[in-house]
């Protein structure tokens, strides 16, 4: 049996999420998105006020941590964290418990494990290059970082009408983020050789949904 694997990869705020929602939803797929299991891992990280340098307790809690998607909502632990992954503070420090090697192996395992069983669309940063390296898609979203800091602005103020952060501080976490991503030794974040590049500054959502669709269809 062959399993439909679409790779969608990208820096912060590209649109990854909308775009492979949307794509699960008009295949009827599974979407997984792995940005949301390394918050998970440093959600609970943060709660067991563990230090973000102590690489080995958080290797150690990595291994006893039970991650798992059940209808698109992400469970740590048994527990519905949707809400608290999305947290400034885990927001602050994912890059740093995503650039521990021995978390990525786990949660790579994991991912790997589901892509096997399923159709999927899977969005992170290193999903063509690393964890799914013979997806039938694999595309890289870009979008100007002024951009995509002003789209997280107005999602987050759409959820929170108190929001006290400006532009100008989510354009410097989302700045400082891409740089850890991409500088790290273990699967950065990369283009894969063969993914194909797509702006999203230049094209609606919609286009770039299609266009993702009409790369498949010609595959198959
Ligand atoms: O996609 P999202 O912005 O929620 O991802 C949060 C963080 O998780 C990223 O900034 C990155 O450090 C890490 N990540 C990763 N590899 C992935 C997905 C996310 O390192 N495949």
């Amino acid at each position: 049996m062959h399993y439909i694997q679409i790779a969608i990869d990208g820096p912060a705020g590209a649109g990854k999420s909308t775009i492979a929602k949307k794509i699960a939803k008009k295949l009827g797929i599974l979407y997984i998105d792995t940005g949301a299991m390394y918050r998970a891992l440093t959600y609970k990280v943060v709660k067991l006020k563990v230090d973000i340098n102590n690489i080995e307790k958080i290797n150690e809690i990595a291994k006893e941590t039970n991650i798992e998607f059940r209808n698109g909502i992400i469970f740590l632990d048994g527990i519905d964290v949707s809400l608290e992954i999305r947290s400034q503070e885990v927001t602050k420090l994912v890059s740093f418990v995503a650039q521990i090697p021995e978390v990525r192996v786990i949660l790579v395992e994991l991912q790997k494990k589901v892509a096997n069983n399923n159709h999927v669309v899977m969005d992170g940063r290193d999903i063509g290059s690393n964890v799914l390296p013979n997806a039938d898609v694999k595309v890289f979203l870009t979008a100007s970082v002024s951009e995509r800091a002003k789209r997280r602005y107005l999602e987050m103020l759409e959820k929170n009408s108190d929001l006290t952060l400006a532009v100008e501080d989510i354009e410097k976490d989302i700045k400082l983020r891409d740089k850890m991503d991409s500088e790290r030794e273990a699967s950065p974040l990369i283009k894969a050789k063969d993914a194909i590049v797509l702006d999203t500054t230049l094209f609606t959502i919609d286009q770039v949904v299609e266009e993702i669709l009409n790369i498949l269809s010609k595959k198959n």
